[in-house]
């Protein structure tokens, strides 16, 4: 088989090294890739990840069997309706399906219908009333922009004056565009959260093995939110019952619900939850592999990803079974200096054979890529993703961290705290 990867970033470095591992894959295309995924594809430069039609044609042209759509953009830009159209078979959503993450608010009102528990919350175009609604809501105050932000739309504050602000930059300001013309003020949840992913061909939905991400940049959930810094698997609190129920209650009327309003969902579907006291919330819904989930959750999978995706993609899911490794994963993110914010790029990354000669240890690149000499180079603001494997939680934490530290590069910085018991 040939599969294609869009995108450029861990997710798709680990979606790619995991898929060469499978007889049934004979040649994987990264489009456009990295410096990493070059090692375990052919990267394929010049195609934007948004160019449905140049997508579709360069599948036509390499005879590609299967093309996976890594990232959320082209989903809702309608990415995977072009290959549906021209008979071409792709592992993502429609735009009509992957709307369960291009929207909050859409995501909500199919929630509603479905029954699936969430935060309350409402819908706001107009500052005047979503000002006067912040009482109904908070302390704490949560700010949603209902479209995609780059992760940058969600505002938690114990500050009345900073959740007003987080309205008015939305809806006045316009910092984030169209996306934020619409915002939520949604109630606060609180407790641990966990990502539960599902691979669905819009009838069966499979889940695969929970992870946690940690998505702020410092130490004990200090600092602004990253695209996330680290993650782990399996989860302590969330057992294969409590995976069981998210399945029966939020997973599979999610599907079933798109698949009622002419949305068959086929692909992965990302639900963000909090676990509270009260049982699973879902936070949010996105159309795609979380990053960097993907990173600590693919090295623990020991059936096919090709066997599954494909057949997700063909519609003839049911009866397909995923297993795993019983060693817990652990994913360390090093992020270039001065990520979230500002951060420079072109810096010679050292130590990756050192660190990848490791036991348990995958090394997946981020931000990089290859200069004219062959050697890697930063190119983004996470770097790296380093997932060891180990006996335990503390095992592949430990040997995560003794990898990481190997790797070098000006500025790298990574949280010391993935995976650490809560204190
Ligand atoms: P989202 O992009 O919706 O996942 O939000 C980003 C982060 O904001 C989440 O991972 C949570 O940590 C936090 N968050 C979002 N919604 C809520 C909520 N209703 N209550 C508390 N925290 C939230
Ligand atoms: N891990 C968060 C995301 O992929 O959106």
């Amino acid at each position: 088989m040939r599969i294609a990867v869009v995108g450029s970033g861990g997710r798709e470095h680990a979606l790619l090294a995991t898929l060469a591992q499978s007889p049934e894959v004979d040649r994987l295309f990264a489009v456009p890739g990295n410096a990493g995924t070059a090692e375990v594809a052919e990267n394929v430069p010049g195609v934007g990840a948004t160019d449905a039609a140049g997508l579709a044609s360069f599948a036509e042209a390499k005879r590609v069997d299967l093309t996976i759509i890594g990232p959320e953009q082209p989903l809702v830009a309608g990415v995977a309706d072009e290959f549906l159209d021209r008979g071409l078979p792709v592992f993502g959503p429609t735009a009509a399906a992957a709307r369960i993450e291009g929207s909050k608010a859409f995501a909500k009102e199919v929630m509603a219908a479905a029954g699936v528990p969430t935060a309350r919350s409402e819908s706001f175009t107009d500052p005047a009333a979503a000002i006067a609604a912040l009482d109904d809501f908070g302390p704490p105050w949560v700010v949603k922009a209902d479209g995609l932000a780059a992760g940058k739309g969600v505002t938690v504050t114990g500050d009345h004056a900073a959740a007003r602000a987080a309205v008015e930059a939305a809806l006045v300001g316009k910092v984030h565009g169209e996306a934020g013309q619409t915002i939520l003020l949604e109630e606060f949840l609180e407790g641990p959260e966990a990502s539960v992913f599902a691979v669905t061909d819009g009838r069966t939905v499979l889940p695969l093995a929970p992870a946690r991400d940690h998505k702020r940049v410092g130490d004990g959930d200090t600092g602004p939110n990253t695209g996330g810094m680290g993650a782990f698997s399996p989860l302590p609190d969330v057992d294969d019952d409590l995976v069981e129920e998210i399945r029966r209650t939020v997973l599979e009327p999610t599907v079933a619900e798109l698949g009622r309003r002419g949305a068959r969902y086929q692909g992965l579907l990302y639900a963000g939850l909090t676990l509270t006291p009260a049982g699973p919330r879902v936070l949010e819904f996105n159309c795609r592999f979380g990053d960097p989930e993907t990173q600590v959750i693919l090295p623990r999978m020991t059936s096919d990803l090709a066997d599954l995706v494909w057949a997700a993609a063909e519609g003839t899911l049911s009866g397909c079974k995923v297993s795993w490794d019983p060693r817990a994963g652990v994913t360390v993110v090093l992020a270039a200096g001065g990520y979230p914010g500002s951060y420079r790029t072109g810096l010679e990354v050292e130590g990756l054979q050192a660190a990848a000669a490791r036991p348990g240890i995958h090394l997946f690149h981020a931000g990089t890529a290859l200069d004219p000499d062959g050697r890697v180079r930063t190119a983004g603001g996470r770097v790296l993703g380093v997932t060891a494997l180990g006996d335990d939680l503390a095992d592949a934490r430990a040997r995560a961290y003794q990898a990481a530290e190997l790797v070098q590069f000006g500025g790298a910085h990574y949280r010391r705290d993935i995976a650490a018991p809560p204190p």
